[in-house]
């Protein structure tokens, strides 16, 4: 091919201006590319003559191009067209046109891509954390599962046992203290923060435990008692030898052995004793302890104190724990000086002050600075979790892994999953006894802009038995849901290792109900080990008393509700085989109260449970949708939990009465005449469908009906219902967004 220029113009030369670009004598073109290089290599105005492979940057007038006006209509470039020519094939519309607008939908593309990202992000309701997705399961670890025959529980036995939590569809387990600990209060007198008790095994076995739960997916959630140590701490013995670093780590006042106590403080927990003072022979002062003698109280107001706390938190957290249940918060403060605290009866002589009930507790509870300085910790752990590779952990075999986050357990990541998508960061629950001042409790939620707890335990449901109706139901629930926060999460406890088993105070008439509205309720259960089976209390003789509560006062042990766990029908329930040992009794209706009798059958309170947990789970409305009461009697408890956008809703009836009821809704026009039964106490009544204007059941009967439609409850009811963050769904594509 040769290339001719005419009056400025450039054309290709005839016989060259055909589609196929062939040259005239019918070579193929790639031929011809060659053979136009070693032309322009031979022209002298060419800058890269001389060169090997030189390609003209000008082409010379000789050159073959015919110039036919600035359009080189039939010619297509190729490889090695010198530049000019090529720009100016490139201007032409066939070229020009497609790459236009070739650019201009990249950039539409690109930006709706980010109009979409940011609209999504913008209307997309929060996250959910794995600990509002789950409930949380509370394992007393003496108690639990012995590995290794000594009649204690300890971490291996939990290890042996982590496939229950699988099974419960539960990711988030407490476990009460398993630090060195002279055991005067089964380890909540602690020795050494940083190791563990010898009982339990050893830190190889926590680390241990921890990879091998976080392999599962599952949450380890400590428990931490920053109030007071053992008096066999390290701290402790400094402190009463005035070692300067530590003589005010513990709260010390004038007295001696003779003397009055440097006040009227008393005991917290009464069971305990009276005083809250004892005097201390090396030192020759007394000590405050607002529990046992052998649990001395910090003295929080020593800054070097706050720090040992800050210090052990991020200990735990480097070892990778993902939370902690703080232990005796409204404890954490005294006033500092030390003056009699008023007298409930201020008749009465001060003798008579010997139990905490004598006291209002001015000085010693909830005092100034103690949300401070919990903010302070919560503070510490969130910061500690922003830290790069912080959600980061270290399997058995040192691989790391990310966090299997959100995902139900034992399946795959799904649309629905990514919904219930579950946010990282550690947890802080805690735990304060306020009885009547809710509104003390509530502060432990901190404000919107200031985290303190995520949530502080819940412990009203606790007092259920006392008087077995709807109206106290919703009474007790209400007490939480209308004066938490705004945007807080719920929590609900029905038993710990503190409280008598509900199974026992309410009766196992009511333990299926009240798992059922447990599990059915808005915000995170609670699960004390056992309840998932209907353990009950058992009995302990005098000489069988454990509790230092109870050696104390009998009436006030808390072994009771501390008895093995039931596993199986063997040998002590299958807390442990290798001998007849148990540090308490096992309750003497293991044999038809037990894991496996339960696993087999399906109707039974853990079969219950299970599938309770996971409708919890895996039901939308349950874990993001509103809660509304929709009647109370002296037997019934209603509610439904609705999403908008989501065709099925729920309602739950739970007769917490002493009679049968058959309770009319007909006048809740929301509800559909007739609904399905799918979760039932009373297992042949699962599948069935009930009409709204008569649903029959028994004294601690309960029921979650399933019915299907847009209409809605709480648009019309507001004072009635309840939600943390509004979420609706868009169920054709399963997307939620704020609304
Ligand atoms: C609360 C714990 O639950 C209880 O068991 C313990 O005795 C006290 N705090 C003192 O730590
Ligand atoms: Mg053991």
């Amino acid at each position: 091919m040769r290339f001719k220029k005419a009056s400025g113009r450039v054309e290709l030369a005839e016989g060259t201006r055909n589609p196929a670009f062939r040259d005239a004598d019918g070579d193929e073109p790639a031929a011809e590319h060659s053979a136009g290089r070693e032309d322009h290599s031979a022209r002298t105005e060419d800058p890269s003559a001389g060169r090997e492979d030189g390609v003209a940057a000008v082409v010379e007038p000789e050159a073959a191009v015919a110039v036919v006006g600035d359009e080189y209509s039939q010619v297509r470039p190729y490889a090695g067209m010198p530049k000019e020519v090529l720009l100016r094939y490139s201007s032409q519309a066939r070229y020009r046109v497609p790459r236009e607008i070739l650019f201009w939908l990249t950039v539409c593309c690109t930006l709706a891509l980010v109009a979409v990202t940011v609209t999504v992000v913008a209307v997309s309701p929060r996250c959910l954390s794995w600990w509002q997705a789950s409930p949380v399961y509370q394992v007393y670890p003496r108690s639990f599962k012995d590995s290794d025959g000594d009649g204690i529980g300890d971490l291996k036995g939990i290890v042996e046992k982590l496939d229950h939590f699988l099974y419960l569809n539960i990711k988030s387990v407490w476990i009460s203290p398993f630090y060195r600990s002279p055991m005067r209060d089964f380890g909540y007198d602690v020795e050494d923060f940083r190791d563990i008790d010898p009982i339990f095994g050893t830190m190889a076995d926590f680390e241990n435990l921890l990879a091998e739960m976080h392999q599962r997916g599952l949450k380890l959630i400590m428990d931490f008692i920053p109030n007071h140590t053992s008096d066999r701490h390290r701290w402790f013995n400094l402190s009463r030898t005035r070692d300067p670093h530590y003589e005010d780590y513990y709260v010390w006042a004038d007295c001696n052995s003779t003397s009055p106590k440097p006040n009227n403080w008393v005991r917290t927990v009464s069971v305990f004793g009276n005083s809250s003072w004892t005097y201390d022979e090396v030192r020759g002062q007394c000590y405050l302890h607002q529990f046992l003698k052998e649990q001395p109280d910090l003295n929080f107001r020593n800054p070097d104190v706050r720090q040992e706390i800050i210090d052990l938190i991020r200990f735990w957290l480097d070892k990778g724990v993902d939370g902690f249940r703080m232990d005796a918060v409204k404890h954490i403060l005294e006033a500092e000086h030390l003056r009699d605290e008023p007298q409930v009866y201020p008749d009465r002589p001060p003798e008579s002050v010997t139990t905490e009930w004598d006291l209002h507790h001015d000085y010693t509870y909830t005092q100034l600075g103690l949300h401070d300085l919990l903010r302070e910790f919560r503070a510490e752990m969130d910061a500690y979790s922003r830290e790069p590779g912080r959600y980061r952990y270290r399997g058995p075999r040192g691989r790391v892994a990310m966090w299997p986050a959100g995902v139900p357990n034992g399946r795959k990541l799904g649309v629905r999953n990514i919904m219930v998508c579950v946010w990282l960061g550690r947890f802080m629950v805690t735990e304060s006894y306020d009885y009547h001042e809710v509104e003390k409790t509530m502060m432990y939620y901190g404000t919107r802009l200031i985290k303190e707890s995520d949530f502080p335990f819940n412990f009203y449901l606790l007092d259920l038995p006392h008087n077995k109706s709807g109206a106290w139901a919703k009474h007790l629930v209400d007490l939480w849901m209308a004066n938490m926060p705004l945007g807080k999460w719920p929590n609900w406890v029905v038993g710990n290792h503190d409280r008598s088993r509900i199974a026992s105070s309410a009766g196992p008439t009511y333990v299926r109900a009240i798992n059922m509205m447990l599990l059915t309720l808005p915000g995170t259960p609670t699960t004390y080990y056992g309840e998932e089976i209907g353990m009950e209390n058992i009995n302990v003789t005098e000489s069988q008393i454990q509790d230092p509560a109870g050696k104390y006062n009998a009436s006030a042990s808390r072994d009771p509700e501390r008895s093995p766990m039931q596993w199986n029908d063997d040998m002590n329930a299958g807390f442990n085989n290798k001998t007849n040992v148990t540090w308490l009794p096992v309750h003497p209706d293991y044999e038809s109260v037990n894991v496996e009798v339960q696993k087999a059958d399906g109707g039974s309170v853990l079969s219950q449970y299970r599938s309770l947990s996971s409708l919890r789970q895996t039901a939308l409305p349950f874990l993001r949708g509103w809660f509304c009461y929709v009647h109370a009697d002296a037997n019934v408890f209603s509610y439904v939990r609705e999403l908008d956008g989501h065709r099925a809703a729920y309602l739950i009836l739970l007769n917490f009465g002493t009679q049968s009821a058959a309770t009319d809704l007909s006048s809740v026009q929301e509800l559909p005449d007739q609904l399905e039964v799918v979760a039932a106490t009373n297992p042949v009544r699962d599948g069935n469908t009930v009409q709204k204007s008569s649903i029959l059941t028994e004294a601690g009967e309960g029921l979650v009906m399933q019915y299907s439609t847009y209409t809605r409850f709480h648009p019309k009811h507001p004072a009635e219902c309840f939600v943390s963050e509004k979420a609706c769904l868009l169920e054709t594509i399963g997307i939620l967004y704020k609304c």
